[in-house]
């Protein structure tokens, strides 16, 4: 819609100048860095960073009813770098000029109710929330639209060159990675460190197919994020794992995307996130926090973090006792749910002030960890996949968290369940196959339920000429063929003779 069609009173809000005071803040040591250049790390101490707007109090100039209005209307706004993540500038990156902004259609996924009879069978009122549907097919794009966007704003401002982007990545980071470098052409490249044989072939060919250098390394994930964080303390690289907090950053739009898209009432959702890195569930409590603070919603959603029982740390951590909690990075095993098969989470030190935040702030517990098996991921997926949804392993591993959130009593009965799906099903497809073929290796431990089992069935008619690719059938061979196939299928499918 043309500007001049918007209400008078918000045209000139509509294209937000840069604002802010966003800075480096070291959860280790307190200090504060400014955005003048791109850190992973505290500069001083090595610790952990997020980013936080020293001038956020800003937003509270306005009313939320203000907000709410703004970005409802922004919506409708045709400008490119403005539809995806950064519809909601002034919460999550005010810095950024928008002329630096990457837009490549990331952000402003499909929220999808679950047909009844699937909600009814689960026992919550579902929603899954398509973060597959982005341009790598996953939610790792919206980070990376904030990390390079930023990444173009220092290279044109301060007139860098030749800058080398390296993550580690369980699949999906490396992918949206490479994508997102790709689009600032010659000025960046990119160079992905991949666990040879634990990501799957779309995974592996996304990199590849977008020009980066792929190395595959022995191990799992956490063995290649230990090298990459060599690379970066040695060499002159932008990482861009989610230790970087632009990366963190990004991911917050999914927290307002969500409020958008429930008309900004959360209070009686339930939140559903599978968690790696725990970068993603950072994100999202930091995300509706700041609505929180400046009125653009009132009551905090429940938060519930979903880990398989084969990578569960953070589980594991938020299972003890609050007085005795320690932290110990698990050796992970084999996992359906492969992008979040990691022992040791980047972002745990920041998952744990998120935490604490976020309870406060609620003024109860509203963050809660379940613990779901293998099996329960894969049979969940194939359930809900067949029921007009389209979930990867990671949404299978979300849904079947809302069943064990029931049976805690962190959910009750009918009560409404918003599960992230990550990524795209097709990206773990394999998972579905060898699911189907029953050879989903021991490790998984993981059996085909038969009633959940789907195999093509082979035609091939004997007695007729079959066709075959390169020749051309005589019209009688042909109309036998066809006679005898359609016969076949008429069988296997039970159907009555006209
Ligand atoms: C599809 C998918 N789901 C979930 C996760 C876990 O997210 P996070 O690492 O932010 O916890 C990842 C990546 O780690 C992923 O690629
Ligand atoms: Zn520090």
């Amino acid at each position: 819609m043309k500007i001049e069609y918007f209400p008078e009173d918000l045209q000139e809000f509509l294209v937000p100048s840069p604002a802010g005071g966003l800075g480096y803040n070291c959860l280790k040591c307190g200090k504060i860095h400014p955005p003048k250049k791109l850190y992973y790390t505290c500069p001083d101490c090595g610790g952990l960073l997020l980013l936080e707007d020293a001038r956020e109090d800003r937003l509270k100039e306005r009313p939320g009813k203000f907000w709410r209005r703004l970005f409802d209307y922004r919506r409708m706004l045709n400008l490119q770098p403005l539809r995806g993540i950064f519809t909601f500038h002034e919460f999550l990156a005010p810095l950024i000029p928008v002329e630096d902004i990457v837009y490549l259609g990331e952000g402003h996924t499909p929220l999808v109710a679950a047909p009844e009879d699937l909600s009814r069978e689960v026992g919550a009122t579902l929603f899954i929330k398509h973060d597959g549907q982005n341009p790598s097919a996953s939610f790792k794009d919206r980070g990376m639209a904030a990390a390079l966007s930023y990444l173009k704003y220092i290279i044109r401002t301060q007139n860098l060159s030749d800058v080398l982007a390296v993550c580690a990545s369980t699949g999906d980071t490396s992918a949206a990675a490479a994508l997102y470098s790709a689009a600032l052409g010659s000025q960046i490249k990119s160079a992905v460190l991949l666990p040879k044989g634990k990501v799957t072939l779309p995974q592996l060919s996304q990199p590849l197919g977008a020009g980066a250098k792929v190395f595959e390394l022995p191990g799992v994930f956490d063995d290649c994020m230990k090298v990459v964080e060599y690379l970066s303390d040695h060499y002159e690289v932008a990482l861009l794992n989610s230790k970087n907090p632009w990366r963190v950053l990004g991911q917050e739009s999914y927290a307002y995307e969500l409020a958008q898209q429930f008309d900004y009432e959360l209070g009686d959702l339930a939140l559903f996130v599978p968690v790696g890195n725990a970068g993603n569930i950072t994100a999202i409590m930091s995300g509706l926090m700041k609505m929180k603070r400046y009125g653009v919603i009132e009551t905090l959603p429940k938060i519930v973090a979903v880990q398989s029982s084969h990578a569960d740390p953070v589980f594991r951590y938020y299972s003890q006792l609050e007085s005795d909690r320690v932290y110990k990075p698990v050796t992970v095993r084999p996992s359906v749910a492969q992008a979040a098969m990691i022992g040791d989470p980047v972002s745990f030190p920041r998952v744990q002030k998120m935490v604490e935040e976020y309870n406060k702030a609620a003024e109860e517990g509203r963050f809660f960890a379940v613990q779901v098996r293998e099996q329960a991921i894969m049979d969940n997926m194939i359930a809900v996949n067949r029921s007009g949804l389209t979930v990867c392993t990671q949404g299978g591993e979300g849904v079947a968290g809302v069943r064990e959130a029931l049976k805690l009593g962190i959910l009750a009965h009918g009560d409404k369940a918003v599960v992230d799906s990550t990524a795209h099903a097709l990206k773990f497809a394999e998972f579905q196959s060898a699911y189907f073929e029953d050879k989903l290796d021991e490790g998984y431990e993981v059996r085909a339920k038969a009633e959940l089992v789907n195999r093509p069935v082979d035609i091939s008619p004997a007695g007729v000429p079959l066709p075959a690719a390169g020749e051309t059938q005589s019209p009688e061979d042909r109309a036998a063929y066809v006679s005898a196939a359609a016969s076949d299928i008429a069988n296997a499918l039970g159907l009555k003779a006209r």
